[in-house]
Formats: C-alpha cells, sequence, structure tokens
C-alpha cells in the first residue's frame, strides 16, 4: 500500500514547498526550506539542490530526515518522515532531472543533485485553532483576510 495519499499529493503539488529537518553530525538540528518540493511516486519525494550544503552534507551522513507541507490558507498540513538520498548521476537522476526539465517546458534544470525522500510514515497536522469549531471555509476566509492585509501592508 502507498505511503502517500492523494490528499497528500494534491497538497504537495499545490503548495510547491516544503520544509526539510535534518541531523547534524553533533546531533544539531538543520531546517530548510525547498521549494522545489514535489511527488515522485506513491512513495518519494523529490527536491533539487539549488544550494542546501547543510541538508546535503546531513543526509549524506544521516539520512533520516522530516519533511513539513503546509497549506497557510486552511492551517492544515503533513509530516513526512523518511531517509533522503542524495543523487548525483545514474539512472533515477536522469528520470528525475528529465521529468524535472520537463515540467519546465524543456528548460534545462540548473540542479547537479536531487534529493529523493522514501516516505516511511506521514501523518496530517491541524491547527489547534479549529478546536473552536471553525470549518475548513471559515478558516481559509479568515486567513486570506490576514494574507491580503499583509500584502496591503506591504506594497
Ligand atoms: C522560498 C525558498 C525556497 C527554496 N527552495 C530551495 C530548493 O528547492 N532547493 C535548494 O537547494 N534550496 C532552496 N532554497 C535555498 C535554501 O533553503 C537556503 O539556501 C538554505 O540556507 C540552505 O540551507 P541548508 O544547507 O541548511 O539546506 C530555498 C530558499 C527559500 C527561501
Amino acid at each position: 500500500m502507498s505511503v502517500l495519499t492523494e490528499d497528500m499529493k494534491r497538497m504537495i503539488r499545490q503548495q510547491r514547498m516544503g520544509f526539510i529537518a535534518t541531523v547534524s553530525p553533533q546531533g544539531l538540528p538543520n531546517l530548510s526550506p525547498k521549494g522545489t518540493m514535489s511527488v515522485w511516486d506513491d512513495d518519494h519525494l523529490v527536491f533539487a539542490d539549488l544550494g542546501s550544503p547543510d541538508t546535503i552534507a546531513n543526509l549524506e551522513q544521516n539520512p533520516a530526515c522530516e519533511i513539513n507541507v503546509l497549506d497557510y490558507f486552511a492551517r492544515k498540513g503533513y509530516l513526512f518522515k523518511g531517509d533522503g538520498i542524495v543523487l548525483v548521476e545514474g539512472d533515477l537522476f536522469n528520470e528525475i532531472h528529465d521529468a524535472v526539465t520537463a515540467k519546465r517546458s524543456g528548460r534545462s534544470y540548473p540542479s547537479k543533485r536531487y534529493v529523493i525522500v522514501k516516505v516511511k510514515d506521514a501523518s496530517l497536522m491541524i491547527s489547534p485553532g479549529y478546536a473552536s469549531g471553525q470549518t475548513e471555509l471559515e478558516m481559509r476566509e479568515q486567513w486570506t483576510t490576514h494574507w491580503n492585509g499583509v500584502q496591503t501592508e506591504n506594497s
């Protein structure tokens, strides 16, 4: 049975962004955003290394990682625990590179490395804000208003 549900895949495809946590050889946490986070298949996520020296170094020593993908409007998301493998060459590297390049209308991707993460455990996270009985629609409306205000403030 696949680990990733259709809803998980939908959210990752829509958000196009995940935060990955890795562990340094000294046991320290390292967290950074990956805007190329995408679904590879029913059990794997993938992202391009465009400038992630610490994440790559950590995964090469210890593949354990956790990825957090969040819908900021619905205030819901998913956590994915798994093992990340750094790919620099080979059939899978070429397959991923071709798929990413195809998605970019044939424009080649600048990445020399990809990280493929085998998801071993996936779980839903929901804001405690839902405890008051708010529906997802109400939550979306509330946070759309908030982010519209932020946009206005910043423009
Ligand atoms: C919104 C956003 C998206 C990013 N997406 C990626 C990405 O897909 N791949 C990547 O290698 N770096 C990406 N970066 C850059 C790295 O996360 C950033 O350089 C970070 O400091 C690398 O740290 P690390 O070595 O701990 O991963 C992104 C940064 C931001 C702010």
